[in-house]
């Protein structure tokens, strides 16, 4: 198929830059739901969807199936990780409990009062820039055009096409498409389920490669190290518009949080940056065909874009490729 990418702005230059890249189901979804089953076959998806695109790109991406840690402050806090692992494990989600002392060994300089936590061996984390990066090169090779500072302003079709206005005047038709601009995407007709933006700031620390070896959390408290040693942490949530304004409080007060966390940080971080999730009142994402149009949905998922892409990307290429 012919394929054209149509972006506002950059490639690639929101929530996916923006995003910290946990690939951590686990303490994501609190059932064996749909969703949550939908986020395992992503994960599943995820070491040989980083293999094509290196090869088909030439570039390194940085992606570890390193595990995650979800911690617990309380005794209490534990028992419910606990309960919830037990949920999880009907999905074949492994869990392990760690005590207090297991933390303290295998990260030296976590907060020593934490009653414990529970690994999740098979989750890890992603690099969304360096992924991003090699994605658009594939797309490229294959024979993808992409057009940038290019926004959609308006989309139409009737029995044979769609067709997409586009800031510079000129109308893009097309058998097709996939509406996938995260927060931005109901923006693009009153009909299209909502979707709106939840702003998150993160922040960054060169630090020693190695010296954070799983990912950490613990509730909206995350620590995630690249392979590079520069560690991210996060977050905050705030129904902010599109306010793109970084806060230095936030920032400090995401920093006071992480070395509470992990004393090894330094007091402030070196970097603070902000994206948009794309929010959802129902839960999302929306993934399908709106109606019998040939408009597709690929938007609204939340805090967790970079873990479900390749299995939005297969459900919607192969849904499109049956309708035919
Ligand atoms: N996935 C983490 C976040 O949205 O902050």
């Amino acid at each position: 198929m012919r394929v054209t990418i149509v972006e506002a702005r950059r490639w690639g230059g929101e929530a996916s830059w923006a995003g910290a890249g946990m690939l951590v189901p686990g303490s994501e979804y609190e059932e064996a739901s749909d969703a949550l089953r939908f986020a395992l076959q992503s994960l599943t998806l995820y070491p040989d969807f980083v293999r094509e695109l290196r090869e088909a790109s030439g570039l390194s991406i940085d992606f570890a199936q390193c595990g995650s840690i979800e911690l617990a402050g309380t005794e209490e806090e534990l028992a419910a990780i606990g309960e919830r692992a037990k949920r999880q494990a009907e999905l074949q989600i492994r869990a392990e409990r760690l005590s207090n002392a297991d933390l303290r060994r295998i990260v030296p300089g976590i907060d020593s009062g934490l009653a414990g936590g529970y690994l999740y061996p098979g989750e890890g984390q992603v690099d969304p820039r360096t992924l991003m990066a090699a994605l658009r090169v594939a797309c490229e090779r294959s024979g993808v055009e992409i057009l940038e500072n290019e926004p959609v302003v308006a989309l139409e079709w009737d029995r044979a096409a769609l067709y997409a206005s586009v800031g510079s005047g000129k109308i893009l038709r097309a058998g097709c498409g996939v509406l996938a601009a995260g927060t931005w995407s109901s923006q693009l007709g009153k009909f299209l389920p909502a979707t709106f933006p939840v702003k998150g700031h993160l922040i960054g620390y060169p630090l020693r490669p190695g010296s954070l070896p799983h990912v950490l959390r613990y509730h909206h408290t995350y620590l995630v190290q690249r392979q590079s040693g520069y560690t991210v942490a996060g977050t905050n949530e705030e129904r902010a518009a599109y306010d793109r304004v970084v806060n230095d409080e936030t920032c400090l007060e995401i920093a006071a949080r992480a070395k509470r966390l992990w004393s090894e940080l330094p007091e402030k971080a070196a970097d603070g940056w902000i994206g948009f999730r794309p929010g959802v009142n129902a839960e999302g994402p929306y993934l399908g065909r709106w109606k019998d149009s040939p408009l597709w949905l690929a938007y609204g998922h939340y805090r967790n874009g970079i873990l479900l892409a390749p299995a939005t990307a297969e459900r919607l290429s192969t849904q499109i490729q049956a309708s035919l």
